[in-house]
């Protein structure tokens, strides 16, 4: 008997990249989830596998062996996970076997969280299977140093959400306020394909704060003010002020050299086909771009980004944060 625990992906609407330099962002879940299946083995092997991956890896007695897959990314994907798991099992007191398997409904590597997501539901999984008590808080700090490996200087916003869902006014110091906001947001997203590292997109921002730093200034307080009129917009339902204020804030993450082409093709697309704003969502570089539409527009911008070569879902947000599916 096995406990499956799931973790929504997120997109962030406005404020990635900046956020890491203290600003403000709002982030928010959607429905759209990463499931973690944990069973207990009669030995004392960690054993992981990611269906959406291919990647199968063991780790025994600290030893790290690939089964199925590029050894090089399964130790990337996998080391924050085993990560957490050790976090759990310093908790439970005593070393024991899981058999973990991980499965995603979001592409990997996409600017969604899924990686947050994978670890959020792996400490929910992991924990419940153990009798371990642990709470919401606990799994967002577990989540928050395990991403810390993989992410270099994360801000914290991908553990947040994947953790608490709901929609998240998410700032480092002050941590994070639960926005209620009655507006149905209905968005586009859109895949490029293009996988990219948050790790590298982040050091580029940072070389072009190191080498701006009186241009890259203003940017970051103007990235909080859109922040701040986007809150009392989703506030009214003027679903016009926060497109025009996301386009906007595409403008300064292309300023700070994290789009590109494939991008930049899917938001023009997307724009194009009548949406009411449209930007990259998360570290950009590839991944995936968020475009906001009226209801009868949606399948427009669906089917514009779809011809511009993009891969595109509808995603609604949900409140649901990590949770136990089924024990
Ligand atoms: C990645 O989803 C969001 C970034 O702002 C990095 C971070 O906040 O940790 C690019």
């Amino acid at each position: 008997m096995g406990v499956t625990a799931s973790a929504p992906a997120k997109v962030i609407l406005f404020g990635e990249h900046f956020v890491v330099y203290g600003e403000p962002a709002i982030v928010l879940a959607i429905d759209k989830r990463v499931y973690a299946k944990a069973e207990k083995r009669v030995d004392k092997i960690l054993h992981l596998n990611s269906a959406n991956l291919a990647l199968e890896a063991t780790i025994e007695n600290g030893v790290f062996t690939t089964e199925k897959g590029n050894p090089k990314e399964a130790k990337l994907r996998f080391e924050p996970v085993k990560t957490a798991v050790a976090k759990v099992l310093a908790k439970h007191g005593a070393a024991v076997g899981i058999d973990l398997e991980i499965s995603s409904e979001v592409p990997v590597g996409a600017g969604l969280g899924s990686s947050a997501a994978v670890i959020a539901s792996t400490t929910a999984a992991v924990s419940t299977l153990l009798n371990v008590n642990i709470s919401r808080e606990d799994i967002f700090r577990i989540t928050f140093e395990a991403e810390k490996i993989v992410h270099g200087t994360p801000s914290g916003v991908d553990p947040a959400i994947a953790t608490f869902g709901g929609t998240l006014l998410f700032q480092m110091d002050t941590g994070f306020r639960p926005l209620d906001i009655k507006s149905e947001i209905s968005l586009v997203i859109g895949n490029t394909g293009v996988e990219r590292s948050t790790r590298v997109q982040v050091e580029k921002v940072r070389a072009v704060k190191e080498k701006y730093p009186q241009v890259v200034e203003p940017m970051l307080r103007s990235a909080r003010e859109i922040v701040l009129r986007a809150v009392e917009a989703l506030k009214k339902d003027d679903l016009e002020t926060v497109g025009e204020l996301m386009n906007i804030n595409h403008s300064l993450l292309r300023g700070v050299g994290v789009s590109d082409d494939s991008l930049e093709w899917l938001i023009n697309a997307a724009t194009k086909a009548g949406a009411l704003g449209a930007k990259l969502t998360g570290a950009g570089g590839g991944g995936c771009m968020i475009a906001l539409s009226r209801k009868d527009k949606l399948e427009q911008v669906t089917e514009a980004i779809q011809r511009a070569g993009g891969n595109p879902f509808i995603a609604r947000k949900t409140d649901e944060g990590v949770r136990i599916e089924q024990s």
